[in-house]
């Protein structure tokens, strides 16, 4: 038996999060999935009900999953609460706490979808790239940290700070998963720059000996940034560090056009993940049944992949999304002229439906 965790969260969190509940049910049924769903508060709903945005009831329940949905967490409403309570720290402990180093965000753009991209059809048609970013270190969490009072004036720093070993780990899940895609690796790095990524250089090269089939390169993250917008398609897998992987990850998002599309996984050493839509709470179209919930069900392919090593589960619901997606249904955020405009709830129950037809 599976443990799955659903965290809802805030904004528009609850409303996609039913949907691939929904879904999660019907493949429960189809394929025989013996999964135990429960659910628990994070974000700013726990904040309200317990005054903590990630609650010891909430990290317990986590720590006995094998995989977490997690909506998305956020709003106005709690932005001026002290830094250590807002929202997305729960997020942040939730993953420091569960040791999700992994992070793999696909950028992926469905044919259906050729128009939303930004850029020029050839350039973005096909495109699949995913990025691996470490999640759990570097910058973000190098200590120390803080803004203090020097010589008269304010000074705010923080540290960036990488071990072998975590450098070690993520280049191994990188190279993996490249085993099983196009198998090409592109490091990022600012290795003429710092020492943190001239090391990161070296190790991710000495990792890479174990994959001989793998073809490795390395690219400065300025130039990355570019390549990114002027050749996509010349990437398969990126892996980077947190800070480099957070702004490259958002880039590669948008060549795809919409953020609504856009699944991501964080995973352990033992394959556990946290599975979410890449987007945030979207307060401004919260509560209206507009939002589209594809980002979040394609998470929920993700965790059949990786938490719960059913592949096949996961194809189905992708082939189901893409069907819904033929069959010219489209919520506002990706919505063309000369298709169907659908909200929240309509398009959740059209890929439950095609997945139970399938
Ligand atoms: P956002 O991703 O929530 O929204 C950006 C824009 O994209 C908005 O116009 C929104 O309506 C639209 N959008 C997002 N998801 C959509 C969907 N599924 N369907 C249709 N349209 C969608 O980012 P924003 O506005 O910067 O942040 C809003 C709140 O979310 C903030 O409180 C922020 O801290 C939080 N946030 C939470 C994240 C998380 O839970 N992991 C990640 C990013 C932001
Ligand atoms: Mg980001």
């Amino acid at each position: 038996m599976s443990k799955v965790l659903v965290l809802p969260g805030d904004g528009i969190g609850p409303e996609i999060v039913d949907e691939a509940v929904k879904v999660l049910n019907v493949a429960k049924q189809k394929f025989g999935l013996d999964v135990e769903l429960d659910e628990a508060l994070v974000g700013g709903a726990a904040v309200d009900a317990e005054g903590d945005p990630l609650p010891e009831g909430t990290l317990e329940k986590a720590r006995a999953a094998d995989a977490i949905l997690f909506g998305s967490i956020g709003g106005p409403k709690w932005d001026a609460i002290e830094r250590g309570k807002r929202p997305e720290r729960g997020l942040l402990r939730l993953r420091s706490s569960l040791g999700l180093f992994a992070n793999l965000r696909p950028a992926i753009l469905f044919p259906q979808l050729a128009d939303a991209s930004s850029l020029k059809p050839e350039v973005v048609s096909g495109l699949d790239i995913l990025i691996v970013r470490e999640l759990t270190g570097g910058i973000y969490f190098g200590q120390p940290r803080g803004i203090k009072e020097e010589n008269g004036e304010r000074v705010g720093f923080n540290t960036y700070v990488y071990t072998e070993s975590e450098m070690r780990r993520i280049a191994k899940v990188a190279f993996e998963l490249a085993m099983k895609r196009d198998k090409r690796v592109c490091s990022v790095d600012k290795a003429n720059v710092l020492e943190v990524t001239e090391l990161w250089k070296e190790v991710v090269t000495e990792e890479a000996k174990a994959y001989p089939e793998i073809e490795l390169s390395h690219m400065y993250v300025d130039n990355a940034a570019m390549q990114l917008v002027r050749a996509p398609k010349q990437f398969d897998v990126i892996v980077t560090g947190n800070l480099f992987g957070d702004i490259l990850s958002d880039e590669a998002a948008m060549l795809t056009g919409s953020i609504g599309m856009l699944p991501s996984a964080s995973l352990d050493e033992n394959r556990k993940g946290l599975y979410e839509p890449c987007h945030g709470s979207a307060p401004d179209i919260a509560g209206q049944g507009t939002a589209n919930p594809l980002a979040t069900i394609m998470s929920l392919a993700m965790l059949m992949r990786y938490s719960l090593e059913r592949g096949d589960v996961a194809d189905a619901i992708e082939a189901a999304v893409e069907r819904v997606l033929d069959q010219g249904l489209r919520t506002a955020d990706i919505y063309t002229e000369g298709t169907r405009k659908v909200g929240t709830e309509e398009m959740g129950n059209a890929v439950a439906e095609a997945l139970a037809q399938a």
